[in-house]
């Protein structure tokens, strides 16, 4: 039975101390695709993403920036409410937890919980993860005191507070769980969310005092509200008020609606445990508790860990120009299996691309609408008659399309994906069978009609299939077939629906949907595509020697490798003549009629900032420099470029001039530190 009720999908809302990433990417590609299934079974469907603004974290990267932490955080929301649009992401709204309209649901929330007698004034002692922005216990650290999930050493920290009475709602959760065995998906992520909270909840400080940039506790302004008690509330703030139309958008929200939270498995606690908490504190019904906290797990690239400022150099927005938008979302809702860990591999996406999509579906539209254009005169033709092999193949395509939808409602990109292919080779199948060709060779014109009439219509239904994970491509291939874009519409299901092409209608064949890379076109892609492995020096771009030019022109794997380095082997001496330090850029800016380069001043820990002119500007923008930690060669002489402009040491990068990546190091190493 269709569910008429709104669906409503919700991304994590992102810290903005990061850029986004392939992991964000991930998880909002995926609420995307989640987004436009429902929109094709006709539901009223509303995503939301944003940014997470509030926080130890977030005041300590704004203060090394130099900013106040609201205009690093104007600045720093910006990247993620551009990215998305750039992969073709279309979400309804877009949160920042800084704008009055959260600050004031969330304060109602807090006024609820302390009237309902769940909030209660005391004090702590507990190991903090600023990472995380999340206390641990002493179990949970790894020796050394590290945080399990940043492995970075976690904060002592002490201070008068709020306590939420978490321990209360031990009982009431077990239960809610037991209710609603769908609540915590997938399975294993689940038995982990009960064994946790089986083995006793503690209450939660959810209020600091020791530091300013956070939701103010009412009545009580010296306390500003635990940063996750403020995000979590995002879900539910997004949906005060009206939507365009006057409508209110708690529509939006359980009974009325089903809600879903994708998350990665490293915040699952946060919204299996805590976020229904809060609600119940409030006086939510069960009724009223999100419909599903699903949970995915973590990728890393081409077998290494990801992690933040694409540190391992892989942009979800160069790939998604490099590829198409619809490349890459292809790939990552369907070689990641939705909930494992899966690896983003760049050789795969290739080999997927050529496979799945040239050679699979695009080789099919292309072969078809040769067929059409030799035999109907690129005309829709007439419907003919079925044969058992026509029978055969609907009866498959019923299945598999059932089976994609029973995957999409359970939330399973990539085995809804998987049974949407399998409609394609089911197709690739039947033409091979049924063999128009032939059939044209012995005249028997009613059988080629029908042949190609099923391999149209059959088409039509698979533009429909792809369109929640390649929206572009769906369309594209629906101009071909001579049909309108996709307009889904609320009430209507267009996913299970007869095909709209009649007989006689005009097809329109056009290039290739998905042109296949040959060996070369594949080698020369990776070598632009990987994270570039060798470093270079950004200043490179301007003045570099001729040998260093040639060098950076060079393909990858051109550019010699240390063994065959011409200088040999250095000694460790000589090695360490070299100062690397670690600055932070504190301003950054443009340099007049100079594309390449970028005036920057960088604190290495020393009396005044230097300054520092670099070739950075074909890749980063300005303000997106301001705040990063660079690694510096402080001991080099200084570098007149004119015009007053001198340089006072070379920050390192990796990469062409266009693509640069910069070589990270973690938050906690303080500006002047010496690299050994
Ligand atoms: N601000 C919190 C979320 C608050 S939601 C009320 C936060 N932000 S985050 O930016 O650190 O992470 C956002 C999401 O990105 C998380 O779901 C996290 O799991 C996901 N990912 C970060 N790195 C990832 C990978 N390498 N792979 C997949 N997802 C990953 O946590």
């Amino acid at each position: 039975m269709t569910d008429r009720r709104p669906f409503y999908v919700t991304t994590p809302i992102y810290y903005v101390n990061d850029i986004p990433h392939l992991g964000h990417a991930y998880t909002t590609t995926v609420c995307d695709a989640l987004r436009r299934y429902q929109l094709l079974r006709g539901r009223e469907s509303r995503m939301l993403t944003g940014t997470d603004e509030h926080g130890l974290k977030i005041e300590r990267v704004a203060k090394e920036s130099g900013k106040t932490p609201q205009a690093f955080v104007d600045a720093a929301s910006k990247p993620f409410r551009a990215a998305w649009p750039q992969l073709d992401i279309e979400a309804d709204d877009f949160i920042r937890t800084t704008e009055p309209r959260h600050i004031a649901w969330v304060h109602e929330l807090w006024k609820r919980i302390a009237e309902n007698g769940f909030l209660e004034e005391g004090s702590y002692e507990d190991w903090y993860c600023v990472g995380c922005e999340s206390f641990k216990t002493e179990k949970e650290l790894l020796p050394g005191n590290l945080c399990p999930i940043h492995q970075k050493p976690v904060e002592r920290v002490k201070e008068q507070t709020y306590f939420f009475k978490l321990s209360k709602f031990e009982a009431r959760l077990l239960e809610f769980y037991e209710k609603h065995p769908s609540f915590i998906q997938p399975e294993t992520r689940r038995n982990e969310v009960l064994s946790f909270v089986r083995s006793g909840l503690r209450d939660l400080s959810v209020s600091r005092t020791s530091f300013s940039w956070g939701i103010p506790v009412p009545g009580d302004p010296k306390h500003v509200m635990y940063v996750w008690f403020d995000a979590l509330s995002n879900y539910r703030s997004a949906l005060a008020g009206r939507d365009e139309k006057g409508e209110p958008l708690s529509r939006f929200w359980p009974p009325s609606a089903e809600a879903v939270h994708i998350v990665g498995k490293d915040i699952l606690r946060f919204h299996a445990v805590y976020w229904p908490a809060f609600l119940m504190a409030a006086g939510y019904t069960d009724a009223e508790m999100p419909t599903a906290i699903v949970a995915h797990g973590f990728l890393t690239i081409d077998g290494h860990k990801m992690s933040k400022s694409l540190r391992n150099g892989v942009d979800p927005l160069r790939l998604a120009k490099e590829l198409g938008p619809d490349v890459l979302r292809y790939y990552l809702l369907r070689a990641i299996s939705f909930g494992q860990d899966g690896d983003f591999d760049h050789a795969g996406i290739i080999e997927r691309y050529n496979a799945d999509l040239g050679k699979n579906l695009g080789n099919l539209l292309a072969r078809t609408l040769g067929l059409c254009v030799k035999m109907t005169d690129g005309l829709v033709p007439p419907k003919g008659f079925e044969t058992e092999l026509e029978v055969e193949l609907a009866a498959r395509v019923d299945v598999d399309a059932a089976r994609a939808m029973d995957h999409w409602s359970s939330y399973e990109p990539h085995l809804a994906l998987e049974a949407t292919w399998a409609i394609s080779a089911a197709l690739n199948q039947y033409v091979d069978r049924a063999a128009p060709w032939a059939l044209a060779k012995q005249g028997d014109m009613a059988r080629v009609h029908s042949t190609l009439w099923t391999l149209l219509t059959t088409l039509e239904r698979l533009s429909i299939c792809i369109w929640p994970a390649m929206p572009g491509k769906a369309n594209q291939m629906r101009a071909q077939l001579g049909l309108p874009a996709i307009v889904p519409q609320v009430g209507s299901d267009l996913f299970w629906s007869t095909p709209t092409l009649e007989p006689g209608m005009k097809l329109a064949p056009g290039s290739a949907l998905f042109p296949t890379y040959d060996e070369a076109t594949t080698s020369e892609l990776l070598s632009r595509l990987r994270p570039p492995e060798s470093i270079t020096a950004t200043s490179m771009a301007e003045g570099a020697t001729k040998q260093e030019k040639k060098m950076e022109k060079m393909p990858e794997s051109a550019i010699p490798s240390t063994e065959a380095s011409p200088l040999g082997p250095i000694t460790y001496d000589q090695f360490s003549i070299v100062d690397l330090r670690v600055g932070v850029v504190l301003t950054c800016e443009k340099v007049p009629k100079k594309d390449r380069l970028l005036k920057l001043a960088v604190d290495l820990g020393e009396t005044t900032p230097r300054t520092i002119i670099a070739g950075l500007a074909l890749t980063f923008a300005p303000e997106a420099l301001v705040g990063r930690r660079v690694i510096v060669v402080a001991n080099l002489a200084p570098r007149d470029f004119g015009k007053g402009l001198v340089s006072h040491g070379m920050i390192m990068a990796a990469g062409p001039s266009e693509a640069l990546v910069l070589p990270t190091i973690d938050d906690t190493v303080a500006a002047g530190t010496k690299l050994k």
